[in-house]
């Protein structure tokens, strides 16, 4: 069972964790989300200032709470893709010195595998095939899992991420940044079904639509107009019943097309992870469609779906368990597709 330190700064938290095979020894994320908020989203040069600041001190924190020295390690990983070229700069450079300097195995690894790979920590976890739901401030997408780095996207959004438009719309209703935790915490109050709003269904250039995609702008424009005039008829908004509708509408389409994809695919088992996985009404939405559809559920642990470093070492441990690690001359890429995320191990570097 190999044991990685795993380094993480692909946006706005940096993180590290030492993990053995799925068994998180130790585990440190520092936030950057207050200093950001001032902004109301990620300004990628402070990100990566931060994450600058923050690594050597989560190393050291780690190392010493896992109780391993460097030479009780078998590789050190960090997220090269995607995520903002700066950011990921700071995990990359200080992962590969590392590796270098005490002559371990380097793995780079996809921060969306990272992801996948959150559901693997906890009890029982999810046996291959199954279909993954990823939703995170960056990507909406269905991924088909046939084996540890068999990865086939089956559903994606055409625009915004669900978390992106968690956070544009907390935006507009002025409660704040990072928009998902707080339209949960507004909507706890209110009525899920007092506004109807589209579910955002994306057509086919050749007639028909694709069942298992996504598209979050035409709803975005929705709630623009509603409290457009909601604040014309000069009555205070109803910032819980607008919040739980907008939350409601999302979750219900995630939890539809999901299941549709699932049962489609002939998988019996559905699988939540990414940060707007922490959704409470996501969670109990979609566990309660699983149980009427005779689908097994699996949510990863409510710590693990915002950007962590234990998901990524779990990540690159199924990579050594394999025998595959980086070349050492590894590179960072804003964008890598996830079903290519083997191409990481190869050499020649594809980055
Ligand atoms: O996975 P993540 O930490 O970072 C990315 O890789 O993008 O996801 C961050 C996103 C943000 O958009 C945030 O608003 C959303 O996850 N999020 C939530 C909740 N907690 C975080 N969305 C809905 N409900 C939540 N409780
Ligand atoms: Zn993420």
């Amino acid at each position: 069972m190999p044991t990685v330190l795993a380094l993480e700064t692909s946006c706005d938290e940096s993180a590290a964790a030492v993990v053995r095979d799925r068994t998180v020894l130790a585990s440190a994320v520092a936030s950057q989300v207050a200093e950001h908020a001032r902004w109301g989203g990620v300004v990628p040069e402070i990100a990566s200032r931060r994450h600058v600041e923050a690594l050597p001190q989560l190393i050291d924190q780690v190392m010493v709470g896992s109780g391993l020295a460097m030479a009780g390690l078998d590789g050190i990983a960090a997220t090269v893709t995607p995520g903002l070229a700066g950011a990921l700069q700071v995990a990359s450079i200080t992962g590969r010195s590392l590796a270098r300097l005490h002559g371990r195995p380097f793995v780079g690894v996809h921060h969306l595998e990272g992801h996948l790979c959150s559901a693997l920590l906890g009890e029982a976890p999810p046996q291959p095939p199954y279909l993954v739901l990823l939703v995170s401030g960056g990507h909406t997408e269905l991924v088909r899992v046939d084996a540890a780095g068999a990865y086939t996207r089956l559903g994606r959004s055409h625009d915004d991420a669900a978390g992106e438009a968690f956070d544009k719309v907390a935006r507009l209703l002025g409660l704040g940044y990072p928009g998902g935790p707080a339209i949960a915490a507004a909507a706890a109050a209110g009525d899920p079904r007092r506004f109807a709003l589209p579910k955002g269904q994306v057509s086919r250039p050749e007639g028909g639509i694709y069942p298992y995609d996504f598209s979050f702008s035409g709803l975005k424009t929705a709630m623009l107009r509603l409290v457009r005039s909601l604040e014309d008829s000069g009555a205070p908004l109803p910032l819980a019943d607008l919040a739980a509708s907008f939350e409601q509408v999302v979750a219900d389409v995630l939890v539809e097309r999901s299941c549709r994809c699932a049962r489609d695919q002939g998988l019996d088992t559905l699988v939540l992870v990414g940060g707007v996985a922490a959704n409470r009404r996501l969670r109990t939405l979609l566990s309660q469609a699983c149980a009427q559809q005779q689908l097994h559920w699996h949510l990863a642990p409510l710590s693990y779906c915002t950007d962590n470093a234990a998901m990524i070492g779990v990540a690159a441990c199924q990579w050594l368990g394999q025998g595959g690690d980086s070349p050492i001359d590894l590179g960072i890429a804003a964008r890598w597709p996830l079903e290519q995320a083997a191409g990481l191990l190869e050499r020649p570097a594809p980055f």
